[in-house]
């Protein structure tokens, strides 16, 4: 009998069954996939067998549950369902009278893992390309198939919550070490050792004893508490309660079924279903970016301060070979110990970082300037400086070079008049800090060609970026819709609310960091450049308290004042103390933010509502679970929202009055 997704072939007496997902990349545990499993093992289980392999045919093991059904699930008894069966799926196949082995190389993440856990041993192949984890907790869920009860006797109470609770990756190496595999081997012995492992049925793998703890509630309340403390300070339990489910489980010395009844409550919850939304729609951008070919090879940056810097040293670190231009050496040499600093960071073996330093050259003349298939400008902030300097590099480059600028508010097409083609000009406008912050916005200016988007959509992509297309339009998506929000914010000091009280509310909300703090993060210089280029567009005020502390040389962090004092390491001091307040501190900040996102939906700044979520939260990590500004105005539905504005514009002022957008149904259409 044959299978659509899997293949089984014999020979010795080991039966190796390999996954191989019909039409996908990756291996998923969708449905039909785990259905057809099933039928494998059931006829497996009848025959007198040595041993059974189970493999994978694509650049990966299995990359875990196939996320898009989740969509589908209704209410939490459907979802605990959904996890009881594959429960039970996985115990034939730990119950198997004759050992079975996962080979595992590439990713071996979350389902795919507890497929791995349900195998008596695991080999996986040795190189920095394998990663195994359980990463349910970023989409507000906890393993399903048993990893919460299979997890901690194989590598330790500890080291299982650790895994649980970050859903961080692990290398074959590190998790060799901890137990969670029994062999690290090179490719071409992978399948020898499972054999091995088969003939000669050592003892399974446990975790020492010292490394497990007794499944005593007098012990484990007091551990778990301890635990937590480090957990709340990462994670409120009002908006994402799966770390907390992680600590009852362990606690509680669940059960499977206690574990898929907890799976089900979070499955169906709103936090899951928006972390879910919200990586499917990061999922989509990816796609479409992989779509275009971009033929780049060679990257050119001008600029090497504060962004010119990490963009040539990102990437670097993806594999391509960069020049990186400016006008001062110490600003180079400073960019070059950046970039040592941090390859040591992430890639750890000398050599990586050896090959990396390789690939960026510091460059004072722009002679990498002939050979680039890329020209990236992160110049101040300047139309004339960066005229000049387009006019410089169109003569330099050959006729296929994609030109690109990282301004932040310069219209695209002042800068390409200087061009004899500006078709080929492009913003790619990556956000601070570049390394973290996934979004990279996909300027399209009036006279920007589709070859040369595309060509940017598809580099953005081989950066690990998301790319988003908006248009040339004064702040284009992201910083347009946060300047609202930040300018509420400084009123809001203006009128004598204390610094703390202000991020505080923010902070609770679920941004990731306050406005105020962030105005300071990213130097009230900017802050203020931004905000006068949008004031005339947009009819935002500039706060005078804003433009007084930039005249006095209180820039933010890097001044070492700005709204905050900072201490020589760029901690902040105390900003006064938190009291309740009468004063609608969230709404005033949020539902500017909100309605500003309305207005670029009108002005079509972006192609849809997904758009918008999608640049919130993955450009600035506006609270992923609230889903971004669009879900969380349909939480709030429409009327609510302008009523609300109409009463702050009535107590507040014109700023907060309806956009004209929410009138518009048409915009709202998913
Ligand atoms: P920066 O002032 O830190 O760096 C600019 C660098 O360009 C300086 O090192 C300067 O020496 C160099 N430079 C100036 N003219 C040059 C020329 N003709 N040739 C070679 N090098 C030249 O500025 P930052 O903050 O890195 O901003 C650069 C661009 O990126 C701006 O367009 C800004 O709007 C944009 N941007 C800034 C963000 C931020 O958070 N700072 C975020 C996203 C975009």
């Amino acid at each position: 009998m044959s299978f659509r997704h899997w293949r089984v072939d014999d020979q010795n007496n080991i039966s190796t069954v390999t996954l191989d997902v019909e039409g996908a990349n990756a291996n998923t545990l969708s449905h039909e996939v785990l259905d057809e499993l099933a039928k494998i093992l059931d006829r497996l289980a009848a025959r007198e067998l040595e041993g059974v392999i189970i493999r994978s045919a694509k650049g990966s093991f299995i990359v875990g549950a196939d996320v898009n059904e989740f969509r589908q699930i209704s209410d939490s008894s459907q979802a605990a369902d959904l996890a009881r069966s594959g429960q039970h799926l996985l115990n034939k196949l730990a119950g198997l009278p004759f050992p079975s082995v996962a080979v595992i190389h590439g990713h071996c993440l979350g389902g795919g893992l507890e497929l791995a856990l349900a195998c008596r041993y695991r080999v996986a192949r040795e190189d920095e390309g394998t990663r195994l984890g359980l990463p349910e907790v970023r989409l507000g869920i906890h393993p399903g198939f048993a990893g919460t009860v299979r997890l901690p006797p194989l590598v330790g109470d500890f080291t299982a919550l650790n895994l649980m609770l970050t859903g961080r990756t692990v290398s074959a190496r590190q998790a060799r070490a901890m137990g969670l595999v029994d062999q690290t081997v090179p490719e071409r012995y992978l399948l020898r050792a499972a054999e091995v492992l088969i003939a000669k049925r050592p003892k399974p793998k446990r975790a020492r004893w010292w490394r497990r703890v007794p499944p005593w509630q007098w012990l484990r309340k007091p551990l778990r508490r301890l635990v937590e403390r480090s957990v709340r300070a990462k994670a409120n339990p009002d908006h994402y309660p799966a770390p907390y489910r992680i600590l009852d489980l362990w606690q509680q010395h669940a059960s499977q079924e206690d574990e898929a009844r907890s799976l089900g409550e979070l499955l169906a919850g709103r936090t899951s279903r928006n972390l879910v939304r919200v990586f499917l729609l990061g999922e989509e951008l990816k796609r479409r970016g992989k779509k275009h070919p971009h033929g780049i090879e060679r990257v050119h940056v001008v600029g090497a301060g504060v962004m010119g810097a990490d963009i040539a040293i990102w990437t670097a670190s993806r594999g391509f070979a960069v020049t990186l231009q400016d006008r001062h050496p110490e600003i180079l040499a400073r960019a070059m110990q950046k970039a040592h600093a941090f390859y040591r960071k992430k890639l750890k073996q000398p050599r990586a970082v050896q090959e990396a330093m390789d690939r960026l050259m510091p460059d004072l003349r722009g002679d990498g300037l002939a050979r680039a298939d890329l020209v990236i400008e992160a110049i101040v902030e300047n139309v004339d400086a960066k005229r000049g300097l387009f006019t410089d590099v169109e003569a330099r480059v050959r006729p296929t070079t994609l030109l690109a600028s990282n301004t932040s508010s310069i219209p695209l097409e002042e800068i390409a008049t200087a061009l004899k083609d500006p078709a080929r000009l492009v913003g790619l406008h990556f956000f601070n800090p570049v390394a973290q912050m996934q979004l990279v916005e996909i300027v399209r200016g009036a006279q920007s060609g589709e070859d040369a988007l595309n060509r940017a959509r598809g580099f953005a992509t081989a950066l690990d970026r998301l790319p988003l297309d908006v248009k040339s339009s004064p702040g284009f998506l992201v910083n347009r819709v946060l300047m609202p929000y930040l300018i509420e914010a400084m009123k809001l000091v203006e009128e004598g609310v204390p610094l703390a009280e202000i991020d505080g509310a923010a902070l609770d909300f679920g941004m990731p960091m306050g406005p105020i703090r962030l105005a300071d993060t990213v130097g009230l210089d900017i802050c203020l450049s931004v905000a006068e280029e949008l004031s005339g567009p947009l009819n935002i005020q500039v706060p005078q308290r804003l433009r007084n502390m930039v005249a006095a040389g209180q820039l933010g962090i890097k001044s070492g004042s700005g709204f905050y004092q900072y201490d020589a390491r760029g901690k902040p001091t105390k900003g006064g103390s938190r009291e309740p307040r009468n004063e609608p501190i969230t709404e005033r900040l949020i539902l500017r933010m909100v309605n500003e996102s309305v207005a670029c939906l009108r002005e079509g700044v972006v192609a849809d509502l997904d758009s918008i979520d999608a640049g919130m939260v993955y450009g600035t990590g506006f609270a992923p679970y609230l889903g971004g500004p669009m879900r969380y105005a349909d939480t709030l539905g429409d009327v609510g929202i302008r009523a609300s504005l109409d009463r702050l514009a009535e107590e507040y002022g014109q700023r907060f009055q309806p956009d004209a957008g929410w009138l518009q149904r048409e915009l709202f259409q998913r």
